[in-house]
């Protein structure tokens, strides 16, 4: 089935074929995602968009590929973030919605720190398409498919492949799109970290849940390693020893060195470099992080693409 939705809420839900619909578009803008100044021949569905990132929470690698995937594609758009509404001055997110949609604005993509944010948004502005650009600890469904992008870019498919995610697994939205896209698509994910940061493997389909990063990364196919985040954590350091954080949990040199050589080795971003995986790794090239990031242009000029082609969710009924 092909990808028609009005949204992009999350990949919980999506069928094979949205995904891999969704993919296809990705991988036709690959060379337009890494070529500074690259232009495409607007199309009317493109010309009729006028696209707000709504950015709520700090992000560097998502607002600028959705702000450069609307420059390439040729659509008008603009960016705000906390700083310069009137939220701050008690106007709700769904006025601020409102008073948008009545400038034409018809895309919202938000990034913002409460779970459901964004399909809150997309409820109140009929007509409108939404994009969830990672809310709160929810899911993150553009870094889900950049991910699943760079996979089948190296495997051709994801059927039967293990992808290991380890860190603070609890807290990330990035985990959860994957692990719903990465299901979708006939793949399995393990998730490792401390015990306080994993979480029941009910709801994470097809996962299993393991403290054992070494036992875990035997022969795995790709190994995600995330941040830990202290922003999410109501009080005191989730993990208080970062050398003993890394000793167990982090990609160190010496455990990349033991993977097999044709595992994947992907970040979502920001790092921090030699906690949960060390610089060096990093800086070696042995790592997907660079391709992950141009993944995300071409991505988002999928999903922006796809919407404009979309209709709009209808108006609701009295
Ligand atoms: N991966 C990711 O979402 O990064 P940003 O927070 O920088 O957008």
């Amino acid at each position: 089935m092909r990808f028609r939705r009005p949204h992009l809420l999350g990949l919980a839900g999506l069928d094979a074929g949205e995904i891999g619909d969704l993919l296809d578009r990705a991988e036709s803008s690959w060379e337009a995602a890494g070529t500074a100044g690259w232009r495409a021949k607007r199309t009317p569905a493109i010309a009729r968009l006028s696209v707000v990132n709504l950015i709520l929470e700090p992000s560097t690698r998502t607002r600028c590929s959705f702000e450069i995937a609307e420059e390439r594609l040729g659509a008008e758009h603009l960016s705000v973030g906390n700083e310069g509404l009137s939220l701050i001055k008690g106007e709700t997110l769904s006025d601020t919605g409102r008073t948008l949609q009545a400038m034409g604005v018809n895309v919202f993509v938000v990034r913002h720190p409460e779970v459901g944010a964004p399909a809150r948004l997309a409820d109140e502005l009929p007509g409108a398409h939404v994009v969830n650009a990672g809310d709160g600890t929810g899911e993150h469904p553009t870094q889900g498919l950049l991910d699943l992008l760079v996979m089948r870019r190296r495997w051709g498919e994801l059927e039967g492949r293990r992808i290991v995610i380890v860190g603070d697994v609890l807290h990330s939205r990035v985990a959860r799109s994957a692990v719903h896209g990465f299901h979708a698509l006939g793949g399995s994910a393990t998730l490792c970290g401390p015990r306080h940061l994993l979480p029941e493997a009910v709801g994470w389909p097809g996962a299993t849940v393991v403290e054992d990063l070494d036992g875990a990364l035997e022969d795995a196919d790709a190994v995600m390693t995330l941040r830990i985040q202290r922003e999410r954590f109501v009080a005191g350091e989730a993990v208080p020893d970062r050398a003993a954080y890394r000793q167990k949990f982090g990609l160190t040199r010496e455990r990349v060195e033991r993977l097999r050589e044709d595992t994947l080795v992907l970040h979502p971003g920001p790092f921090n470099r030699d906690v949960e995986i060390d610089g060096e790794v990093i800086d070696s090239g042995r790592t997907e992080v660079w391709t992950q990031v141009r993944a995300g242009v071409a991505v988002r000029m999928a999903v922006l693409s796809v919407l404009a082609e979309a209709d709009p969710a209808p108006e609701k009924g009295p």
